[in-house]
């Protein structure tokens, strides 16, 4: 049954929080302290869907995973060391449990099922069995979409491959592979992605080597038959879930929010740049390390934005901010051009086609050129939409903050997937005073 919500123009966003941990890191810590030997503790891991379908995934694959509190515990089986599933795999809406599992298998003499919801089963999953397949991955009945068996291989071949598209889910599948075959795998990525995975290899002991080239490309080579060792660490808050209390933040007038420990690793923050660019009042308080990825606090305070080119190199670094980002250029003043958006379509949703709509039914001007999005901001917005999410989460979330800034209310169709990345966001925006009901 779908849940429905409102957001009502409210009066100022104001307080210091926490958001939950960081998606990605929370799914390679699961994942890494499984193929580790020893015992992983994880502070602050995402306690969302997405999160616990990874979890799942390596208890099934034979990892004990407990909670006691604030700590998860991963009891890892060593590179190589997993067992076959009883039953399949079911990763939900989460692309990147599934992608990165699907590396993980690649390496080990099984047979697995992958399943998801009716939006994972959409989404393309060629983009990583290619690579997958040459290295020795076999696919039952040549599929590209969930549902799908595989079967993987302790003989797996190193690789060197070119992206074809930047997608850190694809490099994080090929280098997890990697881990179990002999000698080096290297993936070359057209732009830098997310390099989660990488920093977390690194930490847990693993030898890696990290090239930036001349043209603008990255080269990540991984040695293979490597050794895990486990390790503690926190999770940083997730900076994709912070986008939007300070789009909220910055879009309704007397804000001043404080959004503390959140992970400003430079491959994630394209976001927090292009609102600097557009005018916002945007301070890093207190840098620091946390688990190898660098942390800090934000504080947002609300501001008078202006129209801005977004280029099409930065996507990587905000790749799901750009539905929130829409949604904050509808209120400054003039045109935002976001270019070269085409991974959008293939998200949890059609988010460019989503987000155009989204936009069209608040009364906001807006157009989708090729690959590109060009909103015109007029400094106000009249709001009064029924938005249709799609089963998106990212969606939902955009167009409810969108709606605390508009003239009249805004209604999203179902708030129900929101659980699969920052559970407890409509009582968080609540407690700051935002109108949702
Ligand atoms: C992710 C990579 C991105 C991003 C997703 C999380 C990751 O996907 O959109 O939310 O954790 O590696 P792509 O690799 O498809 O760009």
């Amino acid at each position: 049954m779908s849940q429905p919500l409102t957001a009502r123009r409210s009066a100022p966003i104001s307080g210091r929080v926490r958001v939950p941990g960081d998606k990605s890191i929370s799914h390679r810590a699961l994942i890494l302290g499984a193929l580790a030997t020893g015992r992983t503790r994880i502070q602050g891991l995402l306690e969302a869907e997405d999160v616990m379908a990874t979890a799942r995934a390596v208890a099934a694959l034979g990892a004990e995973v407990t909670q006691s509190g604030a700590i998860v515990e991963v009891v890892g089986q060593g590179v190589g060391g997993l067992r076959a599933p009883d039953s399949p795999l079911d990763f939900g809406n989460s692309g990147t449990a599934s992608r990165l599992m699907l590396g993980v298998i690649a390496g080990h003499d099984m047979r697995a099922g992958f399943t998801g919801d009716a939006s994972l089963c959409r989404r393309p999953m060629g983009r990583v069995l290619g690579p997958l397949t040459t290295m020795g991955l076999q696919v039952e009945g040549e599929r590209e979409n969930l549902p799908l068996t595989v079967q993987g291989t302790q003989d797996l071949i190193p690789i060197v491959y070119d992206l074809p598209v930047p997608s850190a889910q694809v490099k994080s599948a090929i280098l997890l592979a990697g881990l179990h075959a002999p000698g080096r795998t290297t993936v070359i990525e057209p732009l830098p992605t997310r390099d989660h995975t990488e920093r977390m290899l690194r930490f847990f002991g693993a030898e890696l080597k990290v090239e930036d080239r001349a043209d603008g490309t990255r080269a990540v080579t991984v040695c293979g038959d490597a050794e895990l060792s486990a390790a503690n660490f926190a999770v940083p808050g997730d900076p994709s879930s912070a986008a939007f209390l300070a789009a909220a933040a910055l879009i309704c007038p007397g804000s001043e929010v404080v959004i503390e420990n959140v992970l400003l690793n430079p491959t994630r923050i394209g976001f927090f740049d292009t609102l600097r660019e557009m005018g916002a009042d945007i301070e890093v308080l207190d840098m620091r390390d946390e688990g190898g990825e660098p942390a800090g606090d934000l504080r947002v305070k609300a501001s008078k934005l202006k129209g801005v080119r977004v280029p099409p190199e930065r996507a990587p670094s905000m790749i799901d901010e750009y539905p929130v980002l829409a949604a904050v250029a509808a209120f400054a003043e003039g045109e935002t051009r976001m270019e070269g958006l085409a991974e959008l379509k293939v998200k949890e949703s059609d988010r460019l086609a989503a987000t155009a709509a989204g936009l069209a039914a608040c009364g906001v001007e807006a157009r989708v050129e090729g690959d590109d999005l060009i909103v015109r901001g007029t400094g106000t917005v009249r709001g009064g939409g029924h938005v249709e999410t799609q089963m998106d989460h990212r969606i939902a979330m955009a167009f409810l903050t969108l709606g605390l800034g508009a003239e009249e209310p805004v209604t999203v169709d179902d708030i129900g997937m929101i659980a699969t990345s920052f559970p407890g966001f409509v009582p968080l925006m609540s407690g700051l005073g935002a109108q949702l009901g």
